[in-house]
């Protein structure tokens, strides 16, 4: 399984992160969260201040924070200047200010070119946005998982405290929306992903469907 790279795309609450965490520790892969690396940079110029409604300031910033992802599928990890940031780029407030960041091409720019060094020679499989289309196009295997916005907003609610299915509903739909309608790196499928539509599988029944599609292609 060296130098395979499974490329794991698809919109929040899809259920991603629990089905490639799986696949890695099935395979004996590394795992990387790309999502927590334009949180953990929207995390960052929360906590300085800068104005996440002006592109150029984030632009201006893009490069600063140093980030350090660890890639055990059993303890991801995620530490910003040296810190580990693991639960601070979980909180709402990240939430709801990290597509902006992820919007700014420079921010882009600078994630996709440490994803790939991270990648590098590959066993890896790597969870995000544009994994398939971008960040490695040629990956043999992707897989686009999917699920109804009813499914995603329950497992998402089911996860945090204090909200409800409505609001979580509302909160995706606004954050797919500007996900998939940003002009660099917008999320897509790629033209030769699987698409795995998740709603009425549980956990154990995704990382087989994914287990499935790898032995097929890789
Ligand atoms: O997977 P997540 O919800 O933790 O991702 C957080 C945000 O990061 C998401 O709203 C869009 C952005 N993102 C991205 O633009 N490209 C990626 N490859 C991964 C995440």
């Amino acid at each position: 399984m060296t130098g395979l790279v499974v490329a794991m795309d698809g919109p929040s609450g899809s259920g991603k992160s629990s089905a490639s965490r799986g696949v890695a520790r099935a395979l004996g892969l590394r795992y990387l969260d790309t999502g927590a690396m334009y949180r953990a940079i929207t995390w960052w110029m929360l906590e300085r201040g800068v104005d996440l409604t002006d592109p150029e300031a984030i632009a201006a910033r893009a490069l600063a924070p140093v980030l350090s992802m660890g890639t055990d599928p059993d303890a991801p990890s995620v530490a910003v200047d040296g810190a580990d940031a693991a639960l601070a780029i979980r909180t709402s407030e990240v939430t709801a200010a990290v597509s902006a960041v992820s919007a700014v091409p420079e921010v882009r720019r600078r994630l996709v070119a440490e994803q790939r060094e991270i990648i590098g020679l590959g066993g890896i499989v790597v969870e995000g946005r544009d994994i398939g289309t971008v960040v490695t196009p040629g990956a043999p295997v992707k897989v686009y998982l999917t699920a109804s916005a009813d499914a995603r907003a329950l497992r998402r609610t089911a996860e945090l405290t204090g909200t409800t299915v409505e609001t979580q509903k509302a909160a995706m739909a606004r954050r797919d929306t500007l996900d998939s309608t940003r002009k660099t790196d917008p999320l897509a499928m790629a033209a030769d992903a699987v698409e795995l539509d998740t709603t009425a599988l549980n956990l154990e029944e995704v990382i087989a469907e994914v287990l499935r599609v790898i032995k097929e292609k890789a």
